[in-house]
């Protein structure tokens, strides 16, 4: 996502309020020994300098600060892995230890990441984040932490456990999530 970087040009505008008056009344040319005018250089490339900075800054356009899209896309990538290791929990899929561990690995990589998007105050048109994530940041934390920790020891239990052991470990992921949602994840929008 791109925006226009606002800031810097409140900055410029400002400069070019204070420049403005001594471009004005800086000689526009120079007389010669001769008595004849030519334009004056330092003029022209002072103009030239203060056009060039002006269209830089312009065109300048900036990251935004993640918001909603992002978010939820980083959440898929979670979904991604975790539905298919759900399908075998219930005996719907046949149980392949190495496909599952291989789930189970890829889900702990993606768990971290949407939590590095939620930036202050980014609650976007597309964003079904609650301001409560901000306002009560102790008990999202919690929140965080108790699904880092359960998809931790999923993990754990793919690589170790059987597959009785590694059904409750996927029940306990399946619960932070929805402790999770139930608190900071407002309705559909
Ligand atoms: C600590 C909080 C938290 C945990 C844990 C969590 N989520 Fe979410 N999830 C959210 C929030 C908040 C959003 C909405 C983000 C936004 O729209 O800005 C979200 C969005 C999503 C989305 C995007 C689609 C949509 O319509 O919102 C999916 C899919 C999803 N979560 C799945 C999961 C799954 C699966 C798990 C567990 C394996 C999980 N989440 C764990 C907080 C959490």
């Amino acid at each position: 996502m791109l925006y226009y970087n606002i800031l810097p040009l409140q900055v410029l505008t400002a400069l070019l309020k204070q420049l403005y008056p001594i471009v004005i009344k800086y000689p526009h040319f120079t007389v010669q020994h001769s008595g004849a005018y030519r334009p004056n250089h330092e003029f022209e490339t002072m103009k030239k300098l203060l056009l060039t900075t002006l269209l830089a800054i312009l065109a300048m356009p900036v990251a935004a600060e993640p918001g909603g899209a992002e978010r939820q896309q980083a959440f898929k990538k979670i979904l991604q892995q975790f539905e298919p290791m759900g399908v075998v929990v219930r005996g719907r899929a046949p149980y392949n230890k190495a496909d599952f561990i291989q789930h189970a690995d890829a889900l702990k990589l993606a768990a971290t990441q949407p939590f590095t998007l939620f930036a202050p105050h980014s609650i976007d048109a597309k964003s079904r984040a609650k301001p409560e994530i901000w306002s009560q940041p102790a008990k999202f934390q919690t929140a965080k932490e108790n699904f880092l920790k359960a998809v931790d020891d999923l993990d754990a239990a793919a690589h170790n456990a059987d597959l009785a052991t590694i059904r409750k470990q996927y029940d306990l992921v399946s619960q932070s999530c929805k402790t999770c949602h139930d608190s900071f994840r407002g309705p559909k929008v």
